[in-house]
């Protein structure tokens, strides 16, 4: 089974470059399931309904999110009637939303996607160790799915790989988002769980990880500034992931850069 993920879309002109090629993307690697995190589709902001829908109505199977998920109030109430965006699981007991969710494919194989928040320099959360933990207490990769995929979104390079490591074995992918920036570890970690630290995001890459130098760096310098996407040339970032069907543990993970000014990948 191929699961393919992109990463964080952020804004516009990287909604309508990754609408715009879905039909290359699943024509060229043929995934089984197709992931996406929109956490900063709406203007670098959150997601709304409007837009969530744009990306289901193209055969997007599941959307994941970040801490940018309630930056757009209306999603407060489509979370909760939408199974398939879900937001990260260790958010506190009576956030709306859910944090996972499964998806059966025609072959009667299922899918179970869990999104999480890492702890360091990142709002308060859960402890995502101990919340992992609970998530699987209950299930067995290859026995109850046949693959479990985990949208690691977190700032800290250093405990997303602890995580990966800390899980190794027991899910099929766990690839990090959040940073914008890609990072050139992608590789089947020693239990067979597929792994990159941060995916990068699709977006404008002339820019401070998404947003007009200009005013990103201004930042740095004084307060009263704020910010804005820099729309522009996208590159799509993501990873498509092979998956053994019986053991739901991964055979390969290949990253994937198209477009915009990152150099691309030998895949494309
Ligand atoms: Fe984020
Ligand atoms: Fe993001």
């Amino acid at each position: 089974m191929k699961i393919l993920f992109l990463g964080d879309i952020v804004g516009r002109d990287a909604r309508n470059t990754v609408l715009s090629k879905v039909n290359y993307l699943k024509h060229k690697f043929k995934p089984d399931i197709f992931i996406v995190n929109i956490e900063n589709a709406a203007g670098g902001r959150g997601v709304t309904p409007k837009i969530a829908k744009q990306f289901f109505n193209s055969k997007i199977d599941v959307l994941t999110t970040g801490n940018h998920i309630w930056d757009q109030k209306e999603i407060i109430k489509y979370i909760q009637e939408t199974n398939q965006l879900i937001r990260p699981a260790n958010m506190p007991e009576g956030t709306p939303g859910s944090g996972q969710t499964e998806i059966t494919l025609d072959n009667g194989n299922k899918i179970l996607v869990i999104n999480l928040m890492t702890n360091l320099f990142m709002s308060q959360n859960d402890f995502v160790f101990k919340s992992m933990e609970k998530i699987l207490l209950n299930i067995k990769l290859g026995e109850d799915y046949s693959a479990i995929f985990i949208d690691l979104h977190g700032e800290a390079t250093s405990e997303k790989t602890a995580f990966a490591n800390y899980f190794d074995g027991k899910v099929s992918a766990i690839i990090g988002t959040h940073t914008h920036i890609p990072t050139a570890d992608a590789r089947v970690l020693p239990n067979g769980t597929a792994y990159q630290t941060d995916v990068g995001m699709c977006g404008n890459y002339d820019s401070v990880i998404g947003m007009k130098k200009e005013l990103a760096i201004d930042r740095f310098f004084s307060k009263k500034s704020y910010l804005t996407v820099a729309e522009g040339e996208i590159t799509i970032c993501g990873v498509i992931i092979e998956i053994d069907d019986n053991t739901g543990k991964s055979l390969d993970i290949n990253p994937i850069q198209i477009g915009g000014v990152l150099k691309p990948t030998l895949i494309e």
